[in-house]
């Protein structure tokens, strides 16, 4: 197989993304967890691609995001990177990497930033890893924090349900947004709530808000490639859109490979050596 080698792009920063919340220019961000399809997400122009802990749930099959390894995810990153000429790539801190202490999680990111070769690193929560962050930004790695459904707490939610529609919960959150742009985040997820919160918290905080399921009034939309292409079937929120159906696309090839294979169409003469 070949691969794509792109060269003088100029590079999304984090810089680059606070600028387009000053000038309301919207920022794209899609996941991404391997060489090939970052290498075509990067091409199409994305800002950002997320190399998220997601891909416990879409790469490897789990029900969550907690099983997935710091190790599991720097290799996926790592192949991101080498996909990714032009988009800024963040790396999420997977479940167990940050929550010990606030040691422990400048270890975590280091270890990302060395070897994988990401931009930045994503991680869940809001006052309670605000030392964590602190440590990480100290050590000069950019963090991007996660508010509103934070799926490696699904234990203690219990269900993925809309977050922070009761007033007290949509003041924290708004406090914890507030928390973490003043421990120097650069931007933060706000995974789904109510829209009307997204954009209270986006009209509050200087840094760009990167929405999922928290509508239009954000900085920015982000969405799992796998399922806003189709390849899942199961997985239908009322957020996702779906640009096309690359489950039915592939199985179809699949089959009329298998079909041709069967039948002796395939290899042709032309087709072999
Ligand atoms: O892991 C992930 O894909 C994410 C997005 C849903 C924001 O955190």
């Amino acid at each position: 197989m070949s691969t794509v080698k792109k060269t003088n792009v100029k590079r999304v920063t984090t810089h680059t993304l606070q600028e387009m919340k000053n000038r309301g220019e919207k920022i794209s961000m899609l996941t991404a967890y391997d060489f090939s399809l970052a290498t075509i997400v990067d091409v199409a122009g994305i800002d950002v691609i997320l190399v998220g802990d997601s891909a416990s749930n879409v790469m490897a099959g789990h029900e969550t995001t907690l099983p997935i390894t710091l190790d599991q995810m720097i290799y996926h990153a790592s192949s991101v990177v080498r996909g990714a000429s032009r988009s800024l790539v963040i790396v999420d801190m997977p479940f167990g990497a940050y929550q010990g202490n606030s040691k422990e999680a400048l270890t975590s990111a280091i270890r990302i930033m060395k070897e994988s070769g990401g931009h930045a690193v994503k991680m869940e929560g809001g006052t309670e890893v605000v030392e964590s962050i602190k440590r990480i930004l100290s050590a000069g790695i950019p963090v991007m924090g996660h508010l509103g459904l934070t799926p490696q707490s699904i234990y203690k939610f219990g269900t993925y349900v809309v977050r922070a529609k009761e007033e007290e919960e949509a003041q924290r959150l708004i406090e914890d947004a507030k928390a973490l742009e003043e421990a120097g985040c650069f931007s933060i997820v706000l995974e789904k709530i109510p829209a009307k919160l997204a954009k209270k918290v986006a009209e509050t905080v200087s840094i760009p808000i990167i929405g999922i399921g928290a509508g239009n009034g954000v900085d920015g939309q982000v969405l799992v490639l796998h399922d806003m292409l189709g390849i899942n079937k199961e997985f239908s929120p009322r957020f996702l859109r779906r640009y096309n159906n690359l489950f039915t696309s592939i199985k179809n090839s699949v089959e009329s490979y298998i079909n041709d294979v069967k039948s002796q169409d395939f290899p042709n003469e032309k087709e072999q050596y």
